[in-house]
């Protein structure tokens, strides 16, 4: 008998769909929804990309929109989702683990060293050491030694708060269990990362087992770490080098270099190719020299890190926002490979921007499967002539986006027509317009749905957004839930979520609808009913929100989604107001662009007018206004917490002016604001200290005028306590 394959309903159009093709096609969809959710959940291995799980679950729910009655009983759109296990215990960092800048070519690297020159007040001839080491790709630990002893491991999480790892890190061989001659307390940081040979090698016997393969060796040491089960840890040969540290009870030496061999001499592993230069052209040969030696080292490398050597110079350098100043990693370039465009999806983002994806036959590149792409914006698309059918270059650098880098016109199929940009929104069908920009009078590139909160797709971002890990970071409330919770109408807004208790409570609503699956996910139950696990993971729930009824205020202001107003402004105005209260109102009355209020947000350093415009039409908006109204009854931001309260100039704000003597302004501010001071760019009644240097001019003056305190560099330094 012939064999004869099964025809592919997959790339059929739904509108196109025959009865007997949609059927098959939502079985196809279910079956391969569940794996992803299993893969995702159960198994902490995602099988796709965040954007190729949604488009199956957008096919399949455009199928049911078309043939509501051969909607499965399974059917993948009544789960809500996994809720993500509280697998490890939470650990909160002693020292926050942060992430390094990026440099991506050579002069990217000059800037780097001439900034930290700059900012140190280093002439050009002044010598300044770098240490230059490989910059592994796996996942960053840190170990807590508590007098020799190994007595916590954690996982970085989102730098402040990690996983409690410590069984399995006592499963891995290069992680020493007791040390010798080591400072009563000692934090060492570094990377756990999986060797070529063991990956494949582990591969294959997972495969022999009939166990899912992973894609990269790094997944697979970020799978092997996160096992609940350590004796799983124990038979995955992991490994570790040191290239850092956190809390310490003693320094570890005078350099970066010293302390890195100190490590080696407790018997942690190092680095064997991390060297000290003092030229920007000797850093660039190491990264040569060590790109040629990729291939052969036996383990993942994505680039070169630099570190500013004396350790007193990094003490200085400090940080910003999530990077510090003394280190950069200098990444190679990015992994290439070539398909097949087969679609051009328009996606709605939190802000109306409308994306254009590019759906890709799946390929590839540096290890990993990509099918979708970014194809950033409507000008993009012109320039390159980008055509549903073409063979395109796509590019994948880390952890970003994969982009379309090329199109081989050469190999376009003939008849292969324009792409037509969309003038309305997909989602909400309002109209989508290209937006301009006050400041400089030119149109944006980007096209914004103009539908605002009749938009489903920006409401849902913004909730999405809302609960993000640097916003409100509900435990088990992630996207999916989100998104799921929505479709249900069961949260439309912000407020919603902290009613979700009382609401079940009252019977408005009935939780227990959503029964629990084994593979993680809630499943639609129309006779729900009410189990002690359902129970429990709904408590889970409900006290996960209620741990966030109070919240920094830099995180509420961040979780507004306000239009330009991200993590660090956030910080800026929460820090500026000293809480959310003061924020809000400043903003209602900085409308008025001839108040003080408005002068006074412009002086807050780092904030322009694009930013205080976001903030300004942001609460001129009354629906705007009315939502957070409500979220305030629910929730309580904190007010600011200064850095430093015990330091006599926190709280206070100080404008420097003139040339400073022993440090440069950027210094000063940096150093003024690790204090717990606000730092701004002019003089106003509110302004405590001028710290003037030489040449002071009119800011001097008009401190004088106000009978502000002029302090010269040595008594700010005196009185912030050296
Ligand atoms: S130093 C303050 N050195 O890269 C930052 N990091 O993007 C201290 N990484 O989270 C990190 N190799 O996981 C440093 N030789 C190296 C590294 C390295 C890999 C990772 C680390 C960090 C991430 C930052």
């Amino acid at each position: 008998m012939a064999k004869q394959k099964a025809a592919r309903t997959d790339d059929i159009p739904v509108a196109r769909l025959t009865p007997e093709q949609a059927a098959a096609e939502l079985a196809r969809l279910a079956a391969k929804i569940a794996e992803a959710d299993r893969a995702y959940y159960a198994d902490d291995r995602p099988a796709m990309s965040d954007a190729a799980y949604d488009a199956l679950r957008r096919r399949n729910l455009l199928i049911e929109k078309r043939f509501p009655k051969l909607k499965r009983d399974d059917s993948p759109s009544d789960k809500i989702g996994a809720a993500p296990s509280a697998k490890f215990d939470k650990v909160r960092h002693a020292l926050p683990m942060l992430s390094l800048d990026n440099a991506f070519d050579e002069a990217d690297v000059a800037d780097f060293v001439k900034r930290v020159r700059r900012f140190l007040k280093l002439d050009e001839d002044a010598s300044l050491a770098f240490t230059a080491e490989p910059k592994i790709d796996g996942l960053s630990l840190n170990l807590r030694y508590e007098k020799g002893v190994l007595a916590l491991a954690a996982t970085r999480g989102d730098g402040a708060v990690g996983e409690n790892v410590t069984a399995n890190a006592l499963a891995i061989d290069d992680i020493p269990k007791a040390l010798k001659g080591a400072p009563d307390l000692l934090e060492v940081r570094g990377e756990v990362y999986m060797s070529h040979e063991d990956f494949l090698a582990l591969n294959a016997r997972l495969e022999a087992e009939g166990e899912e393969a992973f894609a990269n060796p790094r997944n697979a040491a970020a799978g092997s770490l996160r096992q609940l089960d350590a004796a799983i840890t124990a038979a995955r040969p992991l490994r570790f080098f040191a290239y850092a540290w956190g809390a310490l009870s003693e320094p570890l030496a005078e350099t970066q270099f010293d302390a890195v061999r100190r490590l080696k001499k407790l018997r942690f592993e190092i680095n064997p190719l991390m060297r000290r230069f003092e030229t920007v052209d000797e850093l660039i040969a190491h990264y040569r020299m060590i790109g040629e030696a990729r291939a052969g080292l036996g383990y993942d490398i994505d680039g070169v890190v630099y570190k500013v050597d004396r350790l007193d110079y990094q003490e200085r350098l400090g940080f910003v926002s999530r990077h510090p100043r003394w280190a950069t990693a200098h990444k190679f370039p990015a992994e290439k490979a070539t398909t097949v465009l087969e679609a051009i999806e328009i996606q709605v983002g939190r802000t109306g921007k409308l994306t254009p994806v590019a759906r890709l036959k799946p390929v590839t590149v540096g290890g990993v499967v990509v099918s979708n792409a970014t194809l950033h914006n409507e000008d993009e698309i012109k320039r390159k002539d980008a055509r549903v059918g073409d063979t395109v270059v796509i590019q994948r650098a880390g952890d970003v986006i994969p982009q379309v880098v090329e199109v081989l016109k050469d190999k376009r199929l003939k008849g292969a027509k324009p792409f037509v940009f969309p003038d309305r929104c997909p989602v909400c069908d309002s109209h989508a317009v290209n937006e301009v920009n006050p400041q400089t009078g030119k149109a944006d590139v980007d096209r914004r749905c103009t539908g605002g909160l009749i938009c489903a797709a920006q409401a849902v971002e913004r909730l999405k957004h809302f609960v993000s890990r640097n916003a409100f970071d509900i435990e088990g409330l992630g996207e999916k839930q989100i998104a799921a919770f929505f479709e249900q109408g069961i949260i439309r807004e912000p407020a919603d979520i902290f009613t979700l208790r009382r609401r079940q409570d009252s019977g408005e609503i009935d939780l227990y609808a959503y029964k629990k699956k084994p593979d993680g996910s809630i499943h639609l139950d129309k006779d729900g009913n009410k189990t002690p696990t359902n129970a429990k993971s709904m408590g889970n729930l409900f006290d996960a929100i209620d741990a966030r009824r109070e919240i920094s205020a830099a995180r509420f202001i961040n979780a507004l989604g306000v239009r330009h107003v991200g993590e660090t402004n956030a910080r800026l105005f929460a820090e500026h107001y000293g809480g959310f209260d003061g924020f809000y109102a400043a903003a209602v009355k900085a409308r008025d662009r001839e108040s003080e209020a408005y002068q006074d947000m412009l002086s807050i350093d780092g904030v322009g007018a694009l930013v205080a415009q976001g903030a300004i039409d942001f609460f001129d908006e009354v629906h705007n206004r009315e939502a957070v109204d409500r979220l305030l009854r629910e929730v309580r931001p904190q007010a600011a917490q200064t850095a430093a309260a015990d330091s006599p100039v926190a709280g206070r704000t100080v404008v420097f002016t003139g040339t400073l003597e022993t440090m440069t302004r950027d210094e000063a501010k940096a150093r003024a604001q690790s204090l717990g001071a606000r730092v701004s760019g002019s003089i106003s009644a509110k302004t405590d200290y001028l710290v003037a240097g030489a040449k002071a001019g009119s800011k001097l003056k008009k401190a004088q005028d106000l009978g502000v305190t002029v302090l010269t560099e040595e008594e700010w330094t005196a009185l912030a306590g050296g």
